[in-house]
């Protein structure tokens, strides 16, 4: 029985089992950082962090100073990757926590030396290259002068260099090819130079998936740890299992008369009569807007079709073609009924988006539910 109006569970034995997929796919000596960056994409940082800590993860990587802390103060020992780099006044506590550091400021890397040199340690930084994604990083020639530079800050250890790739998802890898040979090609230059560079690493989930020669000394997959495929049209050869899932109830059933329209702005209008379930979620819950009149729900193993626009906190679907619907009966937006499925890239097409902001929607706005790991 549903208890609650909205309930998102998250099943951390399928996190630990994606893990184990997506381990299969890389050579034993490659380590495996999961990226849990933006509260683990919406499925709960520190439960994420430790179901994957304990089922033996190398790395975690996080988005921000806060999140990194959060992790120390969860007790997680591991190395944890700051993915976007900190601010000058973060240095001390980042190197506090020995959080591990992606650099690309020489204000940063004065900051970070400091902080290090003041608290008698060293600090371990991960140099970041845009090798073709054109968002964060050092460009090709800006890459051996900075690491020149930091000769002058012994206390900063040079773990590797770090990119991202901009399209590793789609078929045609040749622009992911010359992001690849870009890296490759400087992380040889840096090491002509006596750079050792142990700890370098390019491959997203897609890259994990598809490209061994991205796997360098570490993958940082996010997304298909949390179930879902890069490019949904072509299934990775791993069984993914999803991990959140997301249900409500029927809160009203009523049989409304033809011509009769369902919710603001009357754009739906009934032909017929028409038995239509509420449902008690809306964007509140992180649940798109843009699902109105587009999206899909599950109610006893059936899809029903949302009818006019999606509200704050409410929804109506068309149940007329499902015998037997009542107040109580249990509404899948996201996860299984029956022989039914409704995945985050489903609902990812009705709302114009990748299933990754599914995710973060709906793992924010609503309170979690941990099932085992
Ligand atoms: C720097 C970095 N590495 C790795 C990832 C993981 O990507 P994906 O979730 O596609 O596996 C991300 C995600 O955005 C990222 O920003």
């Amino acid at each position: 029985m549903v208890t609650s109006m909205a309930d998102l569970a998250i099943d951390l034995g399928a996190l630990a089992h994606n893990y184990r997929q997506l381990r299969s796919l890389c050579a034993p000596q490659v380590k495996m950082l999961a990226v849990v960056k933006a509260d683990a994409y919406g499925h709960g940082l520190v439960a994420a962090g430790r179901t994957l800590a304990g089922a033996g993860v190398d790395y975690l990587g996080v988005g921000s100073l806060e999140e990194g802390l959060a992790l120390r103060q969860a007790g997680l020992a591991l190395p944890v990757l700051l993915l976007l780099g900190i601010l000058p006044q973060e240095a001390e506590n980042a190197v506090a926590a020995d959080l591990e550091i992606v650099l690309f400021r020489q204000d940063v890397a004065q900051a970070v030396a400091a902080a290090a040199h003041s608290q008698g340690k060293k600090a371990r930084v991960h140099l970041k290259v845009d090798t073709g994604m054109g968002r964060l990083g050092l460009l090709q020639d800006e890459v051996l002068p900075f690491l020149a530079s930091l000769k002058r800050h012994p206390q900063l250890e040079v773990m590797g260099l770090i990119s991202h790739l901009a399209v590793a998802e789609i078929e045609d890898k040749s622009y992911t090819l010359k992001q690849l040979a870009q890296f490759t090609g400087l992380l040889a230059a840096a090491r002509s130079q006596g750079w050792e560079l142990p700890l370098s690493h390019i491959a997203n989930s897609a890259a994990t998936w598809e490209l061994q020669e991205a796997h360098f000394g570490l993958v940082r997959p996010g997304l298909m740890l949390y179930g879902s495929a890069p490019a949904p049209h072509r299934p990775p050869p791993v069984a993914l299992r999803p991990v959140m899932s997301f249900t409500s109830q029927v809160l009203q059933v009523k049989r409304l008369p033809p011509g009769s329209h369902i919710s603001y702005g009357c754009t739906y209008t009934t032909t017929d009569w028409c038995r239509v379930a509420v449902v008690p979620v809306g964007y509140a819950n992180g649940y798109s807007r843009l699902m109105s009149n587009r999206g899909e729900v599950l109610i006893r193993g059936r899809r029903a079709p949302i009818r006019g626009r999606v509200c704050m906190n409410l929804f109506m679907v068309d149940v007329s073609q499902i015998p037997g619907v009542k107040e109580g009966d249990r509404v899948t937006l996201l996860g299984t009924d029956g022989g039914e499925r409704l995945s985050a890239d489903e609902l990812a097409g009705w709302a114009q988006t990748i299933s990754y902001e599914i995710y973060l929607a709906l793992g924010n706005a609503n309170p979690r539910r941990y099932l085992g790991a």
